[in-house]
């Protein structure tokens, strides 16, 4: 059973109890029918109290249902909610802690609805694509008014319950300290012989000139919602509250929610969810897996990353020293850091409390004996295999015994590094993005002697730093600068075939990536990727690259930094604007290569780039390096701006279909650098076996 009965006096209580957070799950639907059917065959019962155990009312639909038969099953929500509102003794929810989705419908079915203050309140469904399914949509408005249930059911944003207090929806909000629970009960008693029952579905929706403000607010919606259809779906629904008779509403909502699901927008967005929580799921790491305590962190080198680092530690309020080895460069790193708290502070964004809080928990220090207490200690020096090595004996030299050792590295083997220690059990990559302390992602790279303790760590770690920790095998840039190499080579080499970098960008943009390729590149510096492939040139002479990003690294255009890359910028103005002799640089490399330059769409583009990615995550989900396919789409989603409603560059190839993928693929084999394509073996298994990378 996962709700309780029990009989107080003349009132019987339901409580739902399903932990974590009384989710409306199969077991939970049925037992609370079962409550109410027992409460109407008892003459001693006048009424109904329905409350949550434990750390909530309901938070709404059971997650570990969703996909599952079980969701569908009866009683659905539905049949419940229709079953307390056809009750013909009196309903109160007394609500506590948390009134989410599916439990606010559960509520708003109710006859009365009291609460404690600090009860958060909301309809998030939209998040996951979709709308308030069970009622919501017809019912809030009924209680609300229309205008601040349609904000409610738009945004999914939670309302705290004190601040409804007043409107049709809580009868009573009590005070902070009163038992929600005993003050439902007498609630209850007080109102055991009102008749006729007051019910949600018997109001009406009142608004002047309805149809002016829903028209304002489809205009608003659609412009504000991007792909994603389920806003305006909202709308719609909504509308139906005022514009439809109550049934015809709750039909008209059932047949918009099922058109929802089906769309690959909330099928993305699903998707993402589930895969985060996925994230820190390791197969051979036990749920009892001890975790060591990380009190106080310590940072090597205050440069772009560093410094970042330590903000987030700050942010977490771990104490943080960060180490340099010039008094200039630290202080130039600390005062970066301090500038960003301003900045942060400026915008209203921190208060000055949290502002002092936080910079004085940022200290620099020059000698390494000032972080030798510290229990993790991040490396982001120079990407050079022979300062990690200095940097690492000199770790392993001071840091006390059990601290973990991290490398910020984004190419380099942590392997290598770790056997620069004498412990590298306690050697592990945390990959941060830049900028640090914005970026989600996290990669964890976990070495081949990485102690399980200490990835245990580092994951419980990326959830304090509200992080999405995304644990990666050791390989040449791990899942994600591994997958965009293959991509950014394609980038290049659409240049050579006949595209100039704005065709390109736009073509990625419109596809709903934050920024393309040579934006891209010009905001993070043009130079790193040039490094690497100086390196590549003398350690992987077989791997080819287009050299017209070198030819424009030797013009000196680095990007944002130097003034401009593959564009040109403005001061005080983010656009980029299109350089001629880049461009003309661009078609003489052509010329010089025997190249006549062709017209090239924009799928060809998005194909490309996209399928690059792809057939590189399959070697990498194949290799073992990710986990599985959704850790990748998380690492895209969080770290690399690849567009949401797609899900993922795996989720993304799922929904086009394998076996049209490896079509396309083909195609593009039997073009210039065609060996490229060469498809990943577990590309072509799972396309001849019907199946997807996500299953
Ligand atoms: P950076 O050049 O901005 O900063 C490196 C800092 O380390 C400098 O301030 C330097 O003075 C200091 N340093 C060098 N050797 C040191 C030593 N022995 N002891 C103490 N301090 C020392 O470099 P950045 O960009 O911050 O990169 C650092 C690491 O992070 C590299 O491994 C890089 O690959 C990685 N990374 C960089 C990203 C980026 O977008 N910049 C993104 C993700 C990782």
């Amino acid at each position: 059973m996962s709700a309780d009965y029990h009989v107080h006096g003349t009132v019987a209580v339901i409580t739902l109890n399903n932990p974590p957070v009384n989710g409306l799950g199969l077991e939970t639907r049925t037992a609370a029918v079962q409550g109410m059917r027992r409460a109407l065959a008892d003459d001693a019962v006048k009424a109904i109290v329905i409350t949550g155990a434990g750390k909530a009312f309901s938070g709404g639909a059971d997650i570990r249902e969703f996909n599952s038969p079980k969701a569908l099953a009866e009683p659905s929500l539905h049949s419940l909610i229709r079953t307390v509102e056809d009750s013909t003794k009196p309903v109160v929810a007394a609500i506590h802690s948390v009134a989410m989705g599916g439990g606010l419908e559960l509520a708003l079915g109710c006859n009365y609805r009291v609460a404690t203050p600090g009860a958060q309140i909301a309809l998030p469904e939209v998040k996951l694509g979709l709308l308030p399914g069970a009622g919501g949509t017809q019912r809030l408005p009924r209680v609300l008014g229309l205008e601040p249930a349609l904000n409610m059911i738009v945004s999914g944003a939670p309302v705290m319950s004190e601040k409804l207090a007043g409107t049709g929806l809580f009868d009573a909000v009590f005070g902070a300290d009163d038992n929600v629970l005993e003050k439902a009960i007498a609630f209850a008693n007080s109102v055991a012989d009102v008749r006729p029952l007051p019910k949600v579905r018997d109001r009406k929706v009142d608004y002047p000139n309805h149809e002016a403000f829903l028209q304002f607010s489809r205009n608003t919606v659609k412009a504000m919602s991007g792909p994603f259809p389920a806003p305006l779906e909202c709308v719609e629904t909504v509308a139906a509250s005022i514009t439809k008779k109550f049934e015809d509403g709750l039909a008209f909502e059932r047949d918009r929610f099922i058109a929802l699901m089906q769309t690959t927008e909330s099928k993305a967005l699903r998707h993402a969810f589930f895969s985060e929580r996925m994230t820190s799921k390791v197969p051979d790491l036990a749920a009892d897996t001890p975790v060591r305590t990380i009190n106080k962190a310590a940072v090597i080198g205050a440069g772009t990353m560093g410094g970042g680092i330590a903000m987030n530690f700050a942010n977490a309020g771990i104490p943080v020293t960060i180490v340099e080895m010039k008094q200039e460069a630290l202080d130039k790193g600390l005062a970066t850091i301090r500038k960003n708290y301003e900045n942060t502070l400026k915008k209203g964004k921190l208060t000055q409390q949290k502002f002092e809080q936080r910079v004085a928990l940022i200290t620099g220090a020059l000698d390494y004996a000032a972080i030798a207490d510290a229990d993790i200690v991040v490396e982001a020096v120079f990407e050079d295999m022979g300062v990690k090595e200095t940097v690492f004996k000199k770790l392993d030299e001071v840091m006390k015994q059990g601290a973990i050792l991290a490398s910020n590295t984004s190419t380099l083997d942590v392997d290598k590094i770790a056997a620069f220690t004498s412990r590298p059990q306690d050697v592990i990559g945390t990959h941060f993005f830049s900028p640090a302390n914005v970026m989600k992602l996290l990669e964890i790279v976990r070495g081949a002697k990485t102690g399980k303790d200490v990835l245990a760590t580092a994951l419980a770690l990326s959830k304090k730093l509200k992080k999405t920790g995304v644990v990666s095998g050791v390989c040449d840039g791990f899942i994600g600068n591994r997958m965009i190499e293959q991509y950014s080579r394609q980038a290049g080499f659409l240049l050579e075939e006949g595209c100039l970098p704005e065709q390109v960008d736009k073509a990625v943009e419109k596809f709903g990536f934050a920024m393309g390729p040579f934006r891209m590149g010009d905001l993070a510096g043009n130079d790193i990727g040039w490094y690497i492939r100086k390196r590549r040139y003398v350690e992987s002479p077989e791997i080819t690259y287009s050299k017209t990003a070198d030819l424009l690294c030797e013009m000196g255009r680095f990007g944002q930094k130097t003034g401009g890359g593959w564009y040109d910028y403005k001061a005080g103005d983010r656009k980029a604007y299109p350089n001629e002799a880049v461009n003309a640089m661009i078609v003489q490399h052509s010329a010089d290569l025997g190249i006549e330059r062709r017209k090239i769409s924009d799928q060809e583009i998005v194909e490309r780039l996209v399928y690059a990615l792809v057939n590189e995550g399959a070697h990498i989900l194949e290799e073992g390096i990710a986990l599985r396919a959704s850790d990748i789409d998380m690492v895209y989603l969080t770290g690399y701006g690849f567009p949401l409603h797609r899900g993922g560059p795996m989720f993304y190839a799922d929904t086009v279909g394998l076996p049209n993928v490896l079509g396309a693929m083909e195609r593009m084999a039997r073009g210039r650098h065609g060996d490229a394509w060469k498809p990943a073996p577990l590309l072509v298994k799972l396309a001849a076996e019907g199946k997807g990378f996500n299953g």
